[in-house]
């Protein structure tokens, strides 16, 4: 399973104030953003304070609102009002994961699961069920009781600038968890400063993720929708690339080298992640991108789809190791990549 754990935060790493409403931190452009994360999940999990002060609906109202995750909610003790919108809102299952109280007085309006109270019975419980991404969306003590655990790959974290909170009363982001993790990835949306933070968890999972997010702005309709990041040494996205991203034909992986070769980065030893297994043919264009990523002498690609032979025998994972890559086909996200793909792989 991969695990996502996402916050919002004041300047000063507040998740709230204590006034009755909920305090909102982030920009319109931040919480597209979060939306499209909701989205590539097949899961989103708060904590039971968060639905009883929030009221939140955990829908995806913004981008693809045909995809709607299951929601989560945990709980001990089991005491929710049956008209929060959690319950109410939206047509996605909703599960109630409890080590406390059987909630018996829910069962006929969500999916009761318990565990035995440790986060790792938690998330074998949810894997069980088929949730293979989970975004988890807080409050404080579910941030601090999943980190604790180390079972978190990656965190986003969206820091509002301008709102300062200064009350030591009020829940606060657990930031101990942060010194382990890298930043791969910063990012501006309007007042707030997003940042990426991979765990030491799976860190190629991790990066792998972000190349499959970026398949998501390729227009194509009728070619596959492929998605790319490059990492250096230390981790960090250093380019992001994916299909027509420059013009008609272009591929991922080639856009995102094209562009690193551009912004003066020496690839050598750096590693590749792509939505797909990237080509070995090519008619529009001279070279393969796999001919590409061996001429600029990566170490190592990572993929999560192996490309189907629809147009071409595709032998990219066969050529990248013959000349000594490391080369990792890693499943998790393949359902996520058929997805985007499902107007050429609707068999698949
Ligand atoms: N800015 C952000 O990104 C963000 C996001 C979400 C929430 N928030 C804020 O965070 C605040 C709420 O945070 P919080 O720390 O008070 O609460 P919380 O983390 O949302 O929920 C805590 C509750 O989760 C349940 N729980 C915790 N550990 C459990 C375990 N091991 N097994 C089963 N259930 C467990 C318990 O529910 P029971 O009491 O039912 O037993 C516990 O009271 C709100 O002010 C909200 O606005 C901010």
């Amino acid at each position: 399973m991969h695990i996502i754990l996402s916050a919002a935060i004041s300047a000063d790493g507040y998740l709230d104030d204590m006034a009755d409403t909920p305090l909102t931190f982030s920009s319109r452009e931040d919480i597209e953003d979060v939306h499209a994360l909701r989205a590539m999940s097949d899961a989103i999990l708060v904590g039971a304070n968060t639905c009883r002060n929030d009221n939140p609906s955990l829908t995806v109202r913004h981008g693809n609102t045909d995809i709607q995750p299951t929601k989560i909610v945990m709980t001990r003790s089991g005491n929710f009002d049956r008209n929060t919108r959690f319950f109410t809102e939206g047509t996605a299952e909703k599960i109630v994961l409890t080590s406390g109280d059987p909630c018996d007085h829910l069962k006929d309006i969500a999916t009761i699961i318990p565990f035995d109270g440790s986060a790792n019975d938690a998330t074998c419980q949810l894997q069980a069920h088929g949730i293979k991404t989970l975004m988890i969306e807080g409050g404080a003590q579910i941030q601090q009781y999943f980190l604790d655990a180390g079972t978190i790959d990656e965190i986003r974290l969206s820091k509002n600038q301008h709102i300062i909170v200064n009350d030591p009363r009020a829940p606060a982001f657990p930031q101990h968890a942060l010194p382990s993790a890298t930043v791969m990835r910063e990012q501006t949306y309007g007042q707030n400063s997003v940042t990426w933070h991979a765990t030491a968890k799976n860190i190629d999972q991790t990066l792998l993720r972000h190349a499959v997010a970026q398949a998501e702005k390729s227009p194509a309709a009728d070619r596959y929708r492929v998605g790319c990041v490059i990492a250096d040494t230390h981790h960090r996205i250093i380019s992001t690339g994916f299909t027509q991203e420059t013009d008609a034909t272009c591929h991922a992986e080639q856009a995102a080298i094209d562009k690193a070769l551009k912004n003066g980065f020496d690839l050598t030893g750096c590693a590749i992640y792509s939505s797909m297994e990237p080509c070995s043919k090519r008619a529009s264009a001279p070279k393969s991108c796999s001919e590409r990523i061996i001429d600029a002498k990566f170490k190592k690609v990572v993929y999560a789809y192996r490309e189907p032979a629809i147009f071409v025998d595709c032998e990219g994972h066969a050529m990248l190791e013959k000349a000594g890559l490391t080369v990792i086909e890693n499943t998790v996200f393949a359902p996520l990549v058929i997805r985007q793909n499902a107007h050429l792989l609707s068999g698949a």
